[in-house]
């Protein structure tokens, strides 16, 4: 049978009506959501804004700044030309960027305490893939409470005096290696110096890897310092995509970064999984045959973990990951900023290295004694790490209802994040926030009875699990540097001024260094 043309008419035009109609549905669906997102966030329109693109807001400046590893400066950089409160528009979402301490402080401790705010749960699920599993510090509730009671055990202030030992052994390596590097009167970068200290001492205490490079380690792959930070890098590098918009299916896409990233992923997993097998049956009292574990495992941190029956093998390899990466980076920059910052302020410097003088001559070294005598070592810490913050906003909140923060109406819905580098310089906080003064810090030097506020490890429950270990390692390798060594930064001031940012924030020249041994008088 034939069919006439113009019996197809009817059959062309409805199909065109259903087209139109259900684009219009969708167009006015899109259009509908976008209005509704409009009026709801309509009160922090009044906030100021940088300006951005008319339909992607500031998204475009968002991801790039993501793309260059300038995510923390920009944030920096923009608080300094828009104020201590400000928005930046995803589209037609807001995200609240708050600079002044104590407003930060607040809505950590009390807005996570009275429920107005909650962990950004984008944010929870970027970290779960980050290291492959669902880790701590994306928990709340009982489901965090469990976590951080386990991990507590080895956090005691009986298990950190006995980690002074390990601490010790591993700075002395890298102060010989400075030694050796000063007799040739070689510039040493002091940032991967660092990472692989902190990254030793990190793997030591949690997966039992001896100090000595050349002890046998039976319990999985040896650890090759430098290509575990390479995966976790290429890990971060994802996350901070992620986090600034990119959409989570393009890891897919076999270009050349998301095989790195897809590498880095196998790498890591192939480096804590055997281990985490071996733990679990040490843990399940099915002890393998000595000859496989060593006591340093037995008495490793995953060990413990894994004495926990809610832990799973999964976990475990998510959280072991996890920490490796919060003991390595976090504490390695902070004392490549410390090492630069007192190489630009030459009163300090003289300062710190008397007091290191006279502690060792009283207590004949540095040990868990007379650790507790080097306040102003403390001090400086402290005041490098107001100044250059290594972590920033990563643990960012939503606000689970309308409220009110600092006297402005911000309704339901919102994103909380913010700039630590521009809230350790907020001059109410801080007198005269530019200048470096660890003095400020002392308490009989304080304005008045409030304490300054210190953000850097965070605060409320999740405050920083590793706080005191990382402010042992960094007081006992400061303290050695300066009883061993005079320093010179090679890049002046431009090495704590231009800053890079993987997931946390470090000198972008890795902070070049000239050392010279010190020549001591005897006794001196
Ligand atoms: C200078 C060094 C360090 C800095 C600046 C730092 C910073 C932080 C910050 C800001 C948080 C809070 C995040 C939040 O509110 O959710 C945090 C949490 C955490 N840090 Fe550190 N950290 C440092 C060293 C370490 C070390 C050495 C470890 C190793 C044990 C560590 C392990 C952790 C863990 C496991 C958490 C999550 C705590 C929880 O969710 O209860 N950190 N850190």
């Amino acid at each position: 049978m034939e069919i006439a043309a113009f019996d197809l008419i009817p059959i062309f035009s409805n199909t065109l009506i259903v087209i139109i109609t259900s684009s219009a549905a969708v167009i006015g669906l899109i259009s509908w959501r976008w209005w509704q997102q409009k009026k709801k966030y309509s009160s922090l329109r009044s906030l100021p804004s940088p300006k951005g693109n008319w339909l992607l807001g500031n998204a475009p400046q968002l991801l790039a700044a993501a793309n260059e590893n300038k995510f923390s400066s920009s944030l920096s950089n923009w608080a300094n030309e828009l104020g201590s409160m400000y928005i930046l528009w995803f589209i037609n979402r807001p995200f609240l960027i708050l600079t002044k301490p104590r407003v930060i402080e607040k809505i950590i401790v009390e807005g996570h305490k009275d429920g107005t705010v909650a962990r950004d749960p984008e944010l929870r699920e970027l970290w779960g893939n980050l290291f492959g599993g669902p880790i701590m510090i994306q928990q709340e509730g009982s489901e965090w409470q469990w976590r951080r009671q386990t991990y507590n055990r080895s956090f005691t202030s009986s298990h950190l005096s006995g980690y002074f030992e390990i601490v010790e052994r591993a700075c002395l390596q890298v102060v010989e290696t400075l030694q050796g590097a000063a007799d040739k009167q070689k510039v040493i970068l002091v940032d991967p110096l660092f990472a692989e200290l902190t990254m030793r001492i990190i793997c030591r205490l949690m997966l039992g890897i001896p100090l000595d490079r050349n002890s046998p380690n039976h319990e999985g792959p040896p650890l090759e310092p430098q290509k575990l930070y390479e995966a976790l890098s290429v890990l971060t590098k994802q996350f901070n995509a992620e986090a600034a918009g990119e959409n989570k299916w393009f890891k897919y896409i076999p270009t050349k970064p998301k095989q790195s990233y897809w590498a880095a992923k196998r790498f890591l997993q192939e480096f804590v999984s055997p281990r985490v097998d071996l733990a679990l049956q040490v843990a399940g009292c099915k002890q393998p045959s000595s000859a496989e574990v060593s006591s340093l495992f037995e008495k490793s941190i995953l060990v413990q973990l894994a004495k926990q029956p809610k832990f799973n093998q999964q976990m475990l390899c998510a959280e072991t990951i996890g920490i490796i990466f919060a003991g390595t980076d976090t504490t390695a920059h902070t004392l490549s900023f410390t090492v630069g910052a007192l190489g630009i302020n030459p009163r300090v410097y003289q300062l710190a290295q008397q007091e290191v003088d006279q502690v060792w001559q009283l207590y004949g070294g540095i040990n868990s004694k007379s650790l507790k005598e080097l306040t102003y070592l403390q001090g400086i810490i402290k005041e490098s790490m107001r100044l250059y913050p290594v972590s920033n906003g990563s643990t960012a909140c939503v606000t689970t209802r309308d409220t009110v923060i600092d006297g402005v109406d911000i309704p339901e819905g919102t994103s909380i994040n913010w700039s630590l580098l521009a809230a350790g310089r907020d001059p109410e906080e801080y007198q005269m926030p530019d200048e470096f003064l660890p003095e400020r810090w002392f308490k009989d030097q304080q304005r008045d009875a409030q304490p300054l506020t210190i953000l850097v490890f965070g605060s409320g429950p999740h405050r920083c699990l590793g706080e005191s270990l990382a402010m042992l390692e960094a007081t006992v390798m400061l303290a050695l540097l300066l009883r061993y060594f005079n320093w010179e930064i090679v890049n002046g001031r431009r090495s704590l001024e231009q800053l890079g940012q993987n997931l946390t924030v470090f000198p972008q020249d890795w902070m070049p260094v000239r050392f010279k041994v010190r020549e001591r008088r005897e006794n001196s």
